[in-house]
């Protein structure tokens, strides 16, 4: 089983990186993210609590975000291992993901951060796009869609997310990065941690993860 763990402020390229990967590795893409917005478009108990913490741009609390994720990580699809997008977020998540990990006799391989100024954020996060069926993520400046309005994937609408409002990503930055700190130093200790530069363009920041994730024997090869 290969856990992968993308980190990165709000806008940072994790979801667009992740289904990257996802693809290339042969793993799932798990997004906390995505789950409570599925949660909330389907209108269920957990999508009226989790909205309201979105909404401010505040963390989900942990009991919450925990169970989600490990539940969707014992699907049979994870079964080999997954990309962890946007989790953990905290210390203690990051400690539950290694205590639920270490009971099936694994760790996390990599903590991949994906560093970006924060200049760049509300910039992009301004000019996101997603697609409603599956989250597909373009941006009208370094990703637009083939077509107006329709993902280049599946072709359904594209749409704003509701926290990408400037506001919104400014309480994002402001309540979410000091947590965000404390799991860099997590997997800083354990010697997980990667650091990327994010501020390139798109397939240059995705050919550094893969460097990355190579087998050095590969590394030294090519
Ligand atoms: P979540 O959905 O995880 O949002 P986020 O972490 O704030 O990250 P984003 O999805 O906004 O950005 P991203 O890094 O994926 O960037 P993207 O690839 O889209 O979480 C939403 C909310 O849910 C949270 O605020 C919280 O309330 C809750 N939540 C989620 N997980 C939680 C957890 N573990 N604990 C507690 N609460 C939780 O790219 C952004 C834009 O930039 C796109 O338009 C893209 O095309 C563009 N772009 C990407 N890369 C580049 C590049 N290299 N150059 C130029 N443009 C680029």
């Amino acid at each position: 089983m290969r856990v992968l763990v993308l980190l990165g402020a709000p806008g940072a390229g994790k979801g667009t990186q992740a289904q990257v990967l996802a693809r290339t590795l042969g793993i799932p893409h798990i997004a906390t993210g995505d789950l409570f917005r599925a949660a909330v478009r389907e209108g269920t108990t957990l999508g009226r609590e989790v909205k309201e913490y979105m909404d401010r741009g505040e963390l989900v609390p942990d009991g919450v975000t925990v169970g989600i994720l490990l539940d969707r990580l014992s699907a049979s699809d994870a079964r080999d291992g997954a990309i962890l997008d946007g989790f953990p977020r905290t210390r203690a998540q990051a400690e539950a993901l290694d205590a639920e990990l270490a009971a099936r006799g694994v760790g996390v391989d990599r903590a991949l951060y994906i560093d970006v100024p924060s200049e760049d954020i509300v910039r992009r996060l301004s000019g996101r796009w997603i697609c409603e069926a599956a989250g597909h993520v373009y941006n009208v400046a370094s990703r637009p869609p083939r077509a107006a309005g329709r993902c280049d994937i599946d072709e359904s609408a594209l749409v704003q997310r509701d926290d990408d409002r400037a506001e919104t990503v400014r309480a994002r930055l402001g309540q979410q990065m000091g947590a965000l700190g404390e799991v860099v130093a997590h997997y800083r200790a354990t010697g997980a941690l990667v650091m990327v530069d994010g501020g390139k363009p798109i397939a240059e920041v995705t050919e550094a993860l893969l460097d990355v994730l190579r087998p050095a024997a590969e590394r030294r090869v090519g």
